[in-house]
C-alpha cells in the first residue's frame, strides 16, 4: 500500500517529502481552503516537493467545465491528477478525459456500485470515503475490501485510495484490505510514526550505552 498525503499545506508536505514516504498527495476544495492559499499557487508547489500523483479537484458540476477545468490542471505540471466527484456528469467528463490521456481520481464514492461505474468509464483512481460512511452509521474500511475483491476479479486496472481516514486503526485496517494506497491526514501520519514503546526503548538502549562509558 503506497501513503499518499491528505493534505493542502505545502509546509506539512515538506516535512515528511525528504522521508521517503509520500508517494503522492490528494486535496480537495476544503483543504485548499484550510491552507489559506488559492489552488492556483498551492498545486505547482505541491507538484514540484512530490513527483509522484497530486489530485486537484474540480469546481464544476457540469461535463464540459469539468473538461476545461481539467485541462488547465493537467498543464500545470506532468504529475496532476484531475479529482472529479462521482456523478454522472463526472463519469462522462472522466470517459472524456482518459481519452485525451489525462489522469483521474474519481472522490466522494461512498458505494462499491459507484466504484465499479467510475472503474468502466475509466478512471485512473477511485476514492471510497470510509471515515464519512464511519459517520453514518456504516462500516467505511469495509468498503474497501469489498473493492479490493471485485477490482481483482474483474481484472479492473484503476487504483484504490483509501480516503477519509481518521486514526491509525483505519490506516491498519485499510492495509490489511489490499487497497493500493492510503490518503492519511497529517496529524494521522505523524501518530504512525510513533509508539510509545519506541521512545521508551530508545532511552534505556541509550542510558545503557552511557553506564557502559563509566565501566
Ligand atoms: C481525499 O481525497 C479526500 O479529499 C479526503 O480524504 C476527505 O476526508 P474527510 O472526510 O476527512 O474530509
Amino acid at each position: 500500500m503506497k501513503i499518499f498525503m491528505d493534505t493542502a499545506n505545502v509546509d506539512e508536505i515538506r516535512e515528511f517529502a525528504d522521508q521517503g514516504i509520500v508517494y503522492g498527495v490528494t486535496t480537495n476544495p476544503t483543504l485548499i481552503a484550510r491552507s489559506g492559499r488559492s489552488q492556483a499557487e498551492v498545486i505547482p508547489e505541491i507538484c514540484k516537493l512530490i513527483p509522484g500523483p497530486v489530485s486537484a479537484e474540480v469546481i464544476s458540476t457540469d461535463c464540459s467545465g469539468m473538461v476545461e477545468e481539467a485541462k488547465k490542471l493537467a498543464a500545470i505540471a506532468k504529475n496532476v491528477v484531475v479529482k472529479i466527484p462521482c456523478i454522472t456528469e463526472g463519469l462522462k467528463a472522466v470517459k472524456i478525459l482518459s481519452g485525451l490521456g489525462i489522469a483521474t481520481n474519481v472522490t466522494l464514492v461512498f458505494s462499491l456500485g459507484q466504484a465499479l461505474l467510475a472503474a468502466r468509464a475509466g478512471a485512473t483512481y477511485v476514492s471510497p470515503f470510509i471515515g464519512r460512511l464511519d459517520d453514518i452509521g456504516e462500516d467505511g474500511v469495509k468498503l474497501v475490501a469489498d473493492m479490493v475483491k471485485v477490482f481483482r476479479l474483474y481484472q479492473l486496472p484503476t487504483q484504490i485510495i483509501a480516503a477519509s481516514i481518521r486514526n491509525v486503526d483505519h490506516v491498519n485496517r485499510v492495509m490489511m484490505t489490499g487497497a493500493d494506497i492510503a490518503t492519511i491526514p497529517t496529524k494521522v501520519l505523524r501518530e504512525l510514526i510513533h509508539h510509545e514503546l519506541t521512545d521508551k526503548g530508545l532511552a534505556r538502549f541509550l542510558e545503557d550505552y552511557r553506564n557502559s562509558l563509566k565501566g
